[in-house]
């Protein structure tokens, strides 16, 4: 394998065509666009842009593969075991994937080889065992009758997704979709194109029949509105902006199509005096700083109670001080670059906003380097709830610290937000935490730790953070479409 000038492997780029019914090819009017390498600004591939002609042929192809052909007619429970060799072939696979999404992404190689690739092989494995486990019920009903529900396939779904987490949003967005017996379309987002590409020819040698899966990258606007568009997409499942997701749930209404949106969020995490304040203070940290910022269920909006405010203050700068920033591939590395200019320059422009409004710039504030989309740990303190960085998604390694001093008062202005994704409590006191997570608007409520996501714990957003969740039992179910069949038996 050759390796680039810090002698970090580069598994060569050999999927960048679009990949429709099994095979890869160029799109119909032959453009392309570029692909960067955040960490360097250097372009890695030239990648086919789909136009709707490409979409209305991924979606043709899906469509036959739902209808007819070994996909149709597979069992349950064989769909399942493809799943099991699919997740096999990513192991297999699993040293290329993780280096090829840091080169697209910027994220560290060492979260994509102890978590990515670790959490896409999981989630095959999850939905795997669930698909020979959706059923129906039988119900009874008034009169001489047999009335039965079954959950079959939505259709064929279509599939957007975002940059932060490239090859998890693909494979977390593709095993209910597969376990429910559906087929897919899949653009990936502009920025990280590449292990998508990687991904389906990994599904096509692991027997996925042409056209089960599908990848056709390009731009939202073109490429991902086309698919929205399309008569023939049966659902959309879209993560990304709150901005898109309203465009997206606008424009599928004209062909009422499903849609699940996982959109972002400003969750609060609200640590009370009486917690464990190192546990605390490290799992705040990663809160936020972990993946560069960019996560949707970021603890963006640190609430600290009066009494330990210049204490986790103090303690998260000394960390900020000491975090190092650089070469997504250098072991020492804990924060890479932001993915691309545009994200770059929105954090920067957050980062002035909060300087303008008046909240103290405690570390950070500045690019790092002078090559590469590098942003310094950058903590506010003194922070209120009407600037612009308390309210707005910033999505970099901007930390906004907030004062609190009672239960009540923290619950109103958490939840004084359009967004309501996640939300953590850290505290000894069983009652307050309980009470917290019974009165705060989110979809999920972590207590005493951040990030506790499981696969088989639905996830997902209240208000403008999104419609539907993913994961678990109700992430497949939004893969299905139920049927009551009644029968006369008089
Ligand atoms: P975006 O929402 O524009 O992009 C997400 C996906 O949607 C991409 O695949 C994109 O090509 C597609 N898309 C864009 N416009 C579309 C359209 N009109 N029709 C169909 N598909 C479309 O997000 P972007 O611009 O990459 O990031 C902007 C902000 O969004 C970030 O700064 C962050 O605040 C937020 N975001 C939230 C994410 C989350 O996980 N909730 C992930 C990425 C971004
Ligand atoms: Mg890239």
């Amino acid at each position: 394998m050759a390796t680039d000038a810090h002698g970090a492997p580069t598994p060569p780029i050999t999927e960048t065509g679009l990949f429709i019914d099994g095979q890869f090819g160029p799109s119909s009017d032959g453009k392309t666009f570029p692909t960067i390498n955040p960490a360097t600004e250097e372009v890695l591939a030239e990648v086919s842009h789909g136009t709707d002609e490409d979409v209305d042929r991924a979606v043709r192809a899906a469509r036959r593969a739902l209808e007819d052909g070994p996909w149709a007619s597979m069992d349950a429970r064989d769909r399942g075991a493809l799943l099991h060799r699919l997740a096999d072939a990513i192991g297999r696979e699993a040293d290329d994937l993780a280096v090829l999404e840091t080169l697209d992404s910027g994220k560290r190689v060492a979260d994509c080889r102890s978590a990515d690739v670790p959490l896409c092989i999981e989630a095959l494995r999850y939905y795997a065992g669930y698909a020979d486990k959706i059923y129906g019920k039988t119900i009874p009903v008034r009169g001489p009758f047999f009335t039965y529900t079954r959950r079959e396939p939505v259709g064929v779904a279509g599939q957007i997704i975002p940059w932060n987490f490239p090859m998890v949003n693909v494979v977390w967005k593709w095993a209910p979709a597969l376990a429910a017996g559906c087929t897919v379309v899949i653009k990936p987002a502009e920025q990280t194109p590449l292990t998508a590409l990687r991904l389906g020819r990994i599904a096509r040698d692991a027997g996925v029949p042409d056209g089960v899966i599908n990848v056709v990258p390009g731009d939202g606007p073109t490429t991902g509105a086309a698919l929205v568009r399309h008569p023939g997409v049966d659902k959309i499942a879209f993560t990304g902006s709150c901005e898109v997701g309203q465009v997206i749930m606008r424009e599928a209404a004209s062909t009422l199509k499903r849609v699940t949106l996982e959109l972002g969020g400003k969750s609060p995490n609200i640590v009370f005096a009486d917690c464990d304040l190192d546990a605390a203070v490290t799992q705040s940290h990663n809160a936020l700083y972990w993946n560069q910022g960019q996560v949707c269920a970021s603890g963006s909006r640190l609430f600290v109670e009066d009494a330990v405010y210049d204490r986790v203050v103090d303690k998260i700068a000394r960390r900020n001080r000491a975090y190092k920033v650089g070469d997504p591939f250098d072991p020492e590395t804990e924060q890479g670059p932001q993915v691309d200019r545009v994200q770059f320059d929105k954090v920067m422009r957050y980062i002035e906003l909060g300087k303008q409004q008046g909240a103290e710039c405690v570390t950070g504030g500045r690019r790092w380097g002078d090559r590469g989309y590098f942003i310094e740990p950058t903590l506010f303190a003194d922070v209120r709830d009407d600037m612009a960085i308390a309210r707005e998604e910033i999505f970099g390694p901007v930390l906004c610290a907030l004062r609190f001093s009672d239960a009540d008062e923290v619950i109103a202005r958490a939840n004084d937000t359009t967004f309501g994704l996640a939300a953590a409590v850290w505290t000894r006191d069983i009652k307050k935490a309980h009470y917290l997570a019974r009165r705060i608007q989110a979809g999920t409520i972590w207590i005493n730790c951040y990030y506790g996501l499981d696969l088989a714990a639905p996830f997902g957003g209240y208000k403008m953070s999104g419609v539907g969740r993913e994961l678990g039992e109700e992430g497949i179910l939004a893969y299905t479409e139920l049927k009551t069949v009644a029968v006369n038996l008089a």
